[in-house]
């Protein structure tokens, strides 16, 4: 019937013959839009998970826009009044950082932002500038340090400062009072807090990364960024069939959601209002499990490490991250992706293509006393190693030793140095 409706209206033959040209071109016009994806996709590195997750969801996903110009912010609460203990993380983290930039893009900008009680001599000569906000994308790469006024601080009414020297942090006071209450014991609260307070100070960059600082960039971390706006969280290792089923439990008493995911690791790499929501509500968290979920003799630390890894109040702000990543994925639909092998990675590793073989952006220091462990490292027992002789080691433990020595021997103002010519050529 069609058939012959054509053969008699030329008019209509031309009219499918339209319809004809419309749907190629359609078909063409989509495939070459899933030539794109893949271009962008085949761009973006896909890694394996942890058999142990049961969902699929969360593949972390990496992206290179290479030609496009990306702010960075690597973000780390610096306790200044252990100055001793944390210095030398410090230095071997900012070395990683010059290291890092080597493989960067010349116009990506990352900056290493340092929240702490006092600019201190050595992040003077470090030539870290003070309470300066990145205001323009060209700026070379900078250390920066702000004013952070610790939890430990603020017992009183007149707590705050009243020199206003802390531009850049919204106190929450309320918060902060109980958290000072349930958590005088657990000192690693404030690495969270900085990230809910501090907002205005690192809002402009496209992506953070907050992490501890006994850590180490990879050169991988010069040129991949999360795709899309996920937020990628590291390896972690708090997690047992009790503790997942207790924290169902509480996050079902607390009304939150739950997403079913566990191992969520300390390090965050995402967009920074992401990372601040998760922050937020993992201080929520901490407080209502502080208070309901922890006796007096755990939170006081009386009970040693007994429980672990059951249930253990030195993870706590884990516990917290874990409930409000959960909860968020499902209330507010934030992209996670659990970068398990990129994010938080062992540092005695001697496999020498496993950092470029699996691509590793991120290396922590976990508790060992194999090399590179950073306890040793601290005790002086490495320091009759020369680094040059670890030049070709690309190994996990021979990258972590070399620049760890490094940092050791080199003067702040040769750090300081490096880091003025780190954008002086263009590299890529
Ligand atoms: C692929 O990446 C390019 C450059 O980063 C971008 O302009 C384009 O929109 C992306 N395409 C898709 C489908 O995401
Ligand atoms: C608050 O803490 C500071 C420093 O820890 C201390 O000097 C001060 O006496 C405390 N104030 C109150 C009201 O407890
Ligand atoms: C602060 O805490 C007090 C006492 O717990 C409470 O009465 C008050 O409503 C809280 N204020 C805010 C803004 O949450
Ligand atoms: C949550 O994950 C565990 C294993 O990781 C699985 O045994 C359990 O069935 C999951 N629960 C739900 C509700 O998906
Ligand atoms: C922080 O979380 C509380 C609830 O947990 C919410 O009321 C508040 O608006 C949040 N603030 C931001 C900036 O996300
Ligand atoms: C590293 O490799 C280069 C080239 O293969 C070689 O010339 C150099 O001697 C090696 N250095 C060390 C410390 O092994």
């Amino acid at each position: 019937m069609m058939l012959s409706i054509v053969r008699n209206n030329s008019k209509r033959l031309f009219f499918l013959l339209n319809v004809f040209l419309f749907i190629l071109n359609s078909i063409i016009l989509f495939h070459q839009q899933s030539i794109q994806t893949c271009v962008n996709t085949s761009d973006s590195h896909l890694t394996t998970r942890q058999n142990d997750i049961g969902n699929n969801d969360y593949t972390p996903r990496l992206h290179q826009p290479l030609t496009s110009l990306i702010l960075r912010g690597l973000l780390v609460f610096y306790p200044q009044s252990q100055e001793e203990e944390y210095l030398p993380e410090l230095l071997w983290f900012y070395r990683s950082w010059l290291e890092m930039m080597q493989q960067e893009p010349f116009i990506w900008r990352t900056d290493l932002i340092i929240y702490t009680e006092k600019y201190t001599l050595p992040l003077q000569q470090l030539g870290c500038i003070y309470n300066r906000i990145r205001i323009n994308k060209g700026e070379l790469p900078q250390c920066r340090v702000f004013p952070y006024q610790t939890l430990d601080f603020r017992n009183g009414t007149d707590e705050i400062d009243k020199t206003n020297m802390y531009l850049y942090q919204q106190f929450d006071k309320n918060r902060s009072m109980s958290l000072m209450e349930y958590t005088k014991k657990y000192p690693y609260i404030d690495s969270i807090n900085i990230i809910a307070e501090c907002y205005p100070s690192f809002a402009m960059y496209d992506y953070i990364l907050r992490t501890d600082i006994d850590v180490f960039l990879t050169k991988n971390f010069g040129h991949f960024v999360p795709h899309k706006d996920a937020l990628l969280v590291g390896k972690g290792g708090y997690s047992t069939a009790f503790s997942a089923r207790r924290l169902t439990r509480i996050a079902k008493d607390m009304n939150w959601m739950h997403a079913n995911i566990t191992n969520i690791g300390s390090t965050w790499y995402g967009p920074p209002h992401i990372a601040q929501r998760i922050a937020n509500f993992s201080l929520e968290a901490v407080l209502h499990l502080s208070m309901n979920e922890f006796t007096l003799p755990e939170r006081q630390g009386r009970l040693g490490d007994v429980l672990w890894p059951e249930w253990h109040f030195g993870v706590l702000s884990m516990y917290g991250t874990h409930l409000a990543v959960n909860h968020l994925i499902v209330a507010e639909n934030i992209r996670i992706g659990l970068a398990t092998t990129l994010l938080d990675q062992n540092t005695d590793t001697k496999d020498l293509y496993d950092i470029e073989k699996n691509n590793h952006l991120h290396l922590h220091c976990w508790h060992t006393f194999e090399p590179f462990s950073k306890s040793l490292f601290k005790d002086g027992r490495y320091n009759h190693i020369n680094p040059s002789t670890l030049m070709n080691d690309t190994s996990a433990s021979g990258y972590a030793m070399r620049l760890a020595l490094e940092s050791r021997l080199m003067s702040f103002g040769g750090l300081r140095q490096a880091l003025l010519t780190s954008k002086s050529l263009p590299n890529s």
